[in-house]
């Protein structure tokens, strides 16, 4: 019995030394180390436990409480230093696994804008560098904005759902098949006189081939006026567009009847352009006329469902972007701008 008294007052004077050595353990090696020597098998905790069943039982109890108390501190610290070194090793970790985003790459590409990103770009800074404003619609848009404003009788080919991808079931909202419906948007928001171009997605329930894609890109433009505003200013304006994107001095351009429910009259305009090895080249010398797009004079009845009720003159005009891009860069095949291969993208990216 004495012998087990000076066992555990020397336990227990040694516990406060222990505890330092085990939050000073500077390893993982180390600190199993100090566990065996207390706590193991043969460990100097271990032994006590071992020498309690000697004792009277009154001793006992009180001893293996004591006893209890103290492995339960050594195990709590072991738990805790535990702890702290495994945050110390992740905290090493991620200083040596650092990676300095600073250091220069070498041989390395990075993503580049898309050709159609570059045109749109491009096209909106000449607009604004020509004091028109470049408004966005929305492509969820609705019947309204799409046909009935824009004069579009109820039975026209274009509602249907062969041609327009309606997306409830009646038939009142669509993806926006033109950017023309943002002239609607304008005129109706911020009334005359105004100059306004937009440039953006459109879709229409067409198979996907070397012309046409269910979507593409369209440019709209639109001047209205309370002075007089006609074909002639109408003409000079994709003149200038057209110099200005296929990056040429002079451009000769010819107007064909069509017709659009939104203009009167309504026209499909042409540039002249010859071929060269086989490549589409806008110049006014050329033989052949090219198709460029849609325009017209604004319909009067368009005006009207845009609540401008004063005298107003105004022209508008749809080109593709899309078709536009192709010609400028010798592209045969519209599938080439969407399918993202990424040497074609490596290509053409800048
Ligand atoms: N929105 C027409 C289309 O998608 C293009 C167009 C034609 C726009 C004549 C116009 C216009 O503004 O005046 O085919």
């Amino acid at each position: 019995m004495l012998t087990s008294s000076i066992e555990f007052s020397k336990l227990e004077s040694e516990l406060s030394s222990w505890l330092d050595k085990i939050s000073e353990a500077p390893s993982f090696a180390e600190l199993d180390k100090i566990k065996t020597s207390l706590v193991g098998k043969s460990g100097a905790v271990t032994a006590a436990f071992k020498t309690l069943k000697d004792l009277p039982t009154e001793e006992k109890k009180n001893q293996g409480e004591k006893l209890n108390k103290i492995k339960d501190r050594i195990e709590n610290a072991i738990s805790s230093q535990t702890k702290k070194l495994e945050k110390h090793l992740i905290s090493e970790k991620l200083k040596n696994e650092t990676v300095d985003i600073t250091l220069p790459v070498e041989n390395e590409r990075f993503g580049g804008l898309h050709l159609i990103t570059q045109a749109v770009r491009t096209i909106r800074d000449y607009y604004l560098s020509r004091g028109f404003r470049v408004l966005d619609g929305p492509e969820i848009e609705t019947d309204f904005f799409n046909f009935t404003a824009l004069n579009t009788p109820e039975h026209h080919p274009a509602r249907q759902s062969s041609d327009t991808f309606y997306i409830d079931g009646l038939n009142e909202t669509l993806l926006r098949t033109q950017t023309s419906c943002v002239q609607i948007r304008a005129m109706i928001n911020e009334g005359i006189p105004i100059r306004m171009v937009s440039i953006g997605k459109t879709y229409r329930n067409d198979k996907l081939d070397a012309t046409h894609s269910p979507m593409f890109h369209q440019i709209e433009g639109l001047v209205v006026d309370k002075k007089p505003i006609s074909i002639g200013h109408l003409k000079s304006e994709l003149m200038k567009f057209i110099s200005f994107f296929f990056e040429i001095k002079d451009v000769a351009i010819r107007f064909r009847p069509s017709f659009f429910p939104f203009t009167e009259p309504g026209m499909e305009f042409d540039c002249r352009y010859t071929k060269k090895d086989g490549k589409i080249i806008v110049t006014p010398n050329g033989d052949k006329w090219l198709e460029m797009g849609g325009a017209g004079m604004v319909h009067p009845n368009v005006f009207r469902n845009c609540g401008i009720t004063e005298q107003a003159y105004g022209f508008a005009y749809g080109i593709g972007v899309d078709r536009l891009i192709m010609i400028k860069h010798g592209i045969q095949d519209i599938r080439n701008l969407f399918d993202t291969d990424s040497r074609w993208l490596r290509y053409y990216g800048l």
